[in-house]
C-alpha cells in the first residue's frame, strides 16, 4: 500500500488514556567483539486503538524494540529504561508474569507464520488450546469462538478449515490465522512485526486492510513494524523512523509521509513506489545499513546522508518541530530537499 487513502484517524485514540509509555529503552547485547546497542533510549507512547509504526532498514532495532516489550530477548541480550503498560512496568518481568501478559494483554505477529504455528496440529486445535488455557473455555465454547475468530478475519469457510492443517493454507491464509490467534484473548495490544514481507503485494493490502479493520473493531492498539514507508501511511496513526537503533524522526505519519523531516526519512521515502509519481524511478538509499560495532561518531547516517556536515559528528539531539513532531538532523528544514 503505498498512499495514504486508506488512512483512519481512530477515534478512540482522541479520547483515551495512554496504554504504553516506552521511556529511554535501551537494548544491549554483550558480544565476543564488544558491547552492541541495538535499541538506543527510544521514547514513545501509544493510546488505545492508536496505531504507531516503527520503520527502518534491516538491522535497526525494530524487532528487537519489540522482542524487549514482550519479554522475548536472547540470553546474551539486556534492557534498560521503562515501558508502562497501563501504569504498570513490563520490561523485566518473571516469565510467570510474562506469561499472563503476553497471551491476555499483549499479543504479537511474526513475519513468518510458520515458524509461530505447530505444523503437526490442526489449526482449530490450536486456536481452541489458546482459549482454553487463558480463558478456560470449555471444548464447545473455545471451538464456537475459534469460528467467530477466523470470521472476524474473512477466513472463507471457517468452520471447515478449523479441521486443517497448517500446510493446507496458502501464506495469506496462515497470516490471518496467526492474526486470530493473537486477537482470541482480546489484547490491548498487537505488535506486527513486518507481518506481510513474506506475502505478495495483493495478499500485503489485504492483510493490512483487516488489520486497520480489526483495530476498529477490538479497539486494539498496534505498533506496526515494517521497513515500508507507504505502507505506515496506510494505516498508522503515528510513525517513529528509526536507524542504528535510534530515533531519527517521529511525528504523525501523514505528515511524516507527505513531508518527512530527516534525510534518512526522505531515502526511505523515495524507495516507496507512490501512485502519484508514476512513471519514475525508484531510489535506494546509498550504502548499506551501519554495523553497530562501528558506528560513525555523532549521526549514525552521516556517512550516507546525502546533506552531511562537520557538525554532524557531534550526536544530533532530537528536537521537536511542528505539531508533535521530533527529528534528530542539523540542517534547517527548509534546506532538506
Ligand atoms: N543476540 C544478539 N546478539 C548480538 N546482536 C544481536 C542479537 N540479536 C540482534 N542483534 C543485532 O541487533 C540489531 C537490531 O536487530 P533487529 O532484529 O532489531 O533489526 P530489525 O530492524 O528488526 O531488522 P530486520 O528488518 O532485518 O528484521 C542487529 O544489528 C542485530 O544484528
Ligand atoms: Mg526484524
Amino acid at each position: 500500500m503505498s498512499t495514504i487513502e486508506t488512512q483512519s484517524t481512530s477515534v478512540q485514540a482522541l479520547h483515551s488514556e495512554t496504554l504504553l509509555r516506552v521511556k529511554d529503552l535501551r537494548v544491549t547485547f554483550n558480544t565476543a567483539d564488544g558491547d552492541v546497542t541495538a535499541v538506543n533510549d527510544l521514547n514513545f507512547s501509544l493510546k488505545a486503538g492508536e496505531t504507531l509504526g516503527i520503520v527502518g532498514e534491516s538491522g535497526s532495532g525494530k524487532s528487537q524494540t519489540a522482542f524487549a516489550l514482550m519479554g522475548l530477548l536472547a540470553s546474551n541480550g539486556r534492557i534498560n529504561g521503562s515501558a508502562l503498560f497501563n501504569g504498570k512496568e513490563i520490561l523485566n518481568l518473571p516469565e510467570k508474569k510474562l506469561n499472563a501478559l503476553r497471551a491476555e494483554q499483549i499479543a504479537m505477529i511474526f513475519q513468518d507464520p510458520m515458524t509461530s504455528l505447530n505444523p503437526y496440529m490442526r489449526v482449530g486445535e490450536q486456536l481452541m488450546e489458546v482459549l482454553k488455557l487463558h480463558k478456560g473455555m470449555s471444548g464447545s465454547q473455545a471451538f464456537e469462538e475459534s469460528v467467530r475468530m477466523l470470521d472476524a478475519v474473512k477466513m472463507p469457510e471457517a468452520r471447515k478449515r478449523m479441521k486443517m492443517f497448517p500446510h493446507e493454507f496458502s501464506g495469506g491464509m496462515r497470516q490471518r490465522v496467526m492474526i486470530a490467534m493473537a486477537l482470541l484473548c482480546r489484547p490491548k495490544l498487537l505488535i506486527a512485526d513486518e507481518p506481510t514481507t513474506a506475502l505478495d503485494v495483493t495478499v500485503q493490502a489485504q492483510i493490512m486492510t483487516l488489520l486497520n479493520e480489526l483495530k476498529r473493531e477490538f479497539d486494539t492498539a498496534i505498533i506496526m513494524i515494517t521497513h515500508d514507508l507507504g505502507v505506515v501511511a496506510g494505516i498508522c496513526d503515528k510513525v517513529l523512523v528509526m536507524y542504528a537503533g535510534r530515533t531519527m524522526e517521529y511525528g504523525k505519519a501523514r505528515d511524516v509521509f507527505y513531508q518527512p523531516a530527516h534525510p534518512y526519512s526522505i531515502g526511505l521515502l523515495s524507495a516507496v513506489p507512490r501512485l502519484d509519481a508514476e512513471g519514475e524511478s525508484l531510489l535506494t538509499i546509498p550504502g548499506n545499513p551501519p554495523n553497530l560495532l562501528q558506528l560513525p561518531k555523532g549521526c549514525p547516517f552521516q556517512p550516507r546522508c546525502p546533506h552531511a556536515m562537520d557538525i554532524c559528528a557531534s550526536a544530533p539531539p532530537l528536537e521537536s518541530f511542528g505539531e508533535g513532531r521530533l527529528r534528530a538532523c542539523y540542517k534547517p528544514l527548509e534546506e532538506l530537499v
